[in-house]
């Protein structure tokens, strides 16, 4: 069996590979590493047949959705996900076949109600229910520490103690442990009565993960985050860069439109020579009466670079085709001493 494992900062994922069939299985794959995936799956010649996530993550960005767009694999979640995308369902016990690969879902709520973990011979992949000397929390949606204690003692730590344990997250590059080490060494497995389970989970306090709404509501929904939106934006975009587009201002022979994006005070206090004001909110009301020759270059630009790319996109789907971005926004223009004119 092929077998790797991807760590994108403190998230793992996994990807199985069948050398007979050439089948693979990708577990709880993180959206930054879409392109490394790909990478490896036509490296190994492999033909992704499941996708996989092991919960709903509310601390980072499945990949799963974009991956199933990219190579056709179904998704594959627990029963109570909520995710719309996920395309078979499993409940537990059930088992999901790719080639010589056989993998068993474990209904293990507790961190969240959708938790399973993935049981395949010497080994378990626990998303995060159980992690190295640690387990899930339970005080994001659908966590419950009394369900996390059952899903533990009751089922997950029953398993041979041999079994390898390959979590969702590991913080310190550990990379695996076993079932008799945790139970020796995890020091929320020393809470072998559920009372005082309860009460530890109950007192961690822990801070809110980065990114928690946008990686639920992501997740949830099979919606794009924001740097998704950006990213694709960026795809169908050229940049100029800010010495390009200071070496073309001034002089007679200038054949560009800038485009300044920002709200009218911004623009107020400085913008690039000869820039037309056109705020963000008004760009498709005006466009046509502001824009009226479609074969003129433009770039748009706005404080930091980003709104700037969505307009510019904007702009190329309503038929300015040599619409542009300024690669930087105004405030790196600034930054960088390129000149910025009030308006009088
Ligand atoms: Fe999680």
């Amino acid at each position: 069996m092929l077998f790797e494992t991807f760590a994108a900062g403190g998230c793992r994922s996994y990807l199985l590979g069948c050398e007979t069939s050439c089948a693979a299985v990708l577990i709880d794959p993180e959206l930054s590493l879409t392109d490394r995936y790909r990478g490896r799956l036509n490296q190994h010649g492999l033909t992704l047949r499941y996708i996989v996530d092991t919960h709903t993550h509310a601390d980072h960005f499945s990949a799963s959705l974009a991956l199933r767009k990219a190579f056709g694999a179904p998704v594959a979640m627990h029963r109570l996900s909520a995710a719309p995308f996920a395309d078979v369902r499993l409940d537990d016990g059930e088992m999901l076949i790719a080639g010589t690969l056989k993998l068993t879902a474990m209904h293990t709520p507790g961190h969240t109600h959708d938790s399973m973990c993935l049981v395949m011979n010497d080994r378990v992949f626990t998303g995060d229910t159980l992690l190295i000397g640690g387990t899930g929390r339970t005080d994001l949606p659908t966590g419950d520490p009394h369900q996390l204690f059952d899903s533990l003692f009751g089922k997950l730590l029953k398993l041979p103690g041999e079994t390898l344990v390959f979590p969702a997250h590991d913080y310190k590059d550990r990379g695996h442990s076993t079932i008799a080490d945790e139970i020796r060494t995890n020091p929320r497995l020393q809470k072998t009565d559920r009372a005082a389970f309860v009460e530890m989970m109950h007192a961690l306090n822990l801070a809110a993960p980065t990114h928690l709404t946008e990686a639920l509501r992501t997740n949830m929904s099979g919606g794009k985050t924001v740097g998704q939106l950006l990213s694709e934006a960026a795809c169908g975009v050229p940049f100029l860069s800010m010495s390009e587009l200071g070496s073309r201002l001034g002089g007679n022979s200038r054949d560009l439109i800038v485009i300044d994006l920002r709200e009218k005070d911004d623009y107020d206090m400085g913008h690039i020579e000869g820039a037309l004001h056109l705020p963000r909110g008004q760009l498709e009301l005006r466009v046509n009466s502001e824009l009226p020759d479609p074969t003129m270059r433009i770039v748009t630009c706005c404080e930091y670079g980003k709104i700037s790319v969505l307009a510019a996109a904007t702009l190329r789907d309503l038929g300015f085709m040599r619409a542009t971005a300024l690669d930087g926004g105004i405030a790196a223009w600034r930054e960088a001493g390129f000149p910025l004119e009030p308006s009088r």
